[in-house]
């Protein structure tokens, strides 16, 4: 279907289908997924693994320089995997111990630069679907098709909880409902690239929505963009 190629983001709020939304779209575009959040969980999981001190500047700089982070295309799985120094992580960084975490990782400045950096590098070639927080905002500032998606909180919980449940039977709803709240909040009042909608950002509520809808809305709203460039 794509000629031109271009950069599509999609932020939003903590589990309202973005990744999934990116993916499916990616595919119908024959484009490249990449999921940012997925890097600063691998972060997360490597500080948390080392035991590094975040509140130190010199340590999680020292850490840092011994991080790297690629993306892998698996087959079978037919999805593009994370890997942490070498080791597929795409599983273990969804465990909620990382998720209670992520947020507070992810407001440090020096992590910001890191991972944006190479998120950055990932785009130069265009043909790709990101999806995140301040991927329209600061990462892809000219992205040719920004999107934001929000849904009802309930909604939100309420998928996340299914989603973690059938790995973890141990888990509450009021646990997953915790999380949610905590990271939207930590998320859109940090500092540094705080969750917002870019101004030139379209909005997509999926709370009344199966995938198949929201990925046709996406789908109409990709063609109508690459109509205006052609
Ligand atoms: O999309 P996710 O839930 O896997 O993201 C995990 C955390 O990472 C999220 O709570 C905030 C942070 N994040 C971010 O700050 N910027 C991004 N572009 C993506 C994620």
């Amino acid at each position: 279907m794509a000629k031109k190629k271009i950069i599509v983001t999609i932020d939003g709020w903590s589990s309202c289908g973005k990744s999934t939304l990116a993916k499916q779209l990616a595919k119908v575009l024959g484009y490249v997924y990449v999921d940012s959040g997925a890097m600063y969980r691998a972060i997360t999981l490597y500080f948390l693994r080392n035991h590094i001190d975040w509140t130190d500047t010199n340590e999680v700089d020292i850490a840092l320089r011994n991080i790297s982070i690629e993306f892998h295309y698996n087959e079978v799985s037919q999805q593009s995997e994370i890997f942490l120094n070498g080791e597929n992580v795409e599983y273990v960084i969804r465990d909620l111990v990382i998720a209670e975490k992520v947020s507070d990782v992810a407001a440090i400045e020096a992590v910001r630069s890191f991972a944006v950096a190479q998120q950055q590098n990932l785009g130069k070639k265009k043909g790709i679907v990101m999806d995140g927080r301040d991927i329209g905002t600061t990462v892809f500032p000219h992205a040719e098709l920004k999107i934001f998606m929000t849904a009802d909180t309930v909604v939100r919980v309420e998928r996340r909880f299914k989603e973690l449940y059938s790995k973890n039977p141990n888990i509450t709803i009021e646990e997953v409902k915790n999380n949610l709240e905590m990271r939207d909040y930590i998320d859109s009042n940090r500092k540094i690239s705080p969750l917002r909608k870019a101004e030139d950002a379209i909005e997509i509520d999926n709370t009344n929505l199966n995938m198949d809808e929201q990925l046709r809305i996406a789908i109409d709203m990709t063609e109508k963009k690459l109509k205006t460039l052609a």
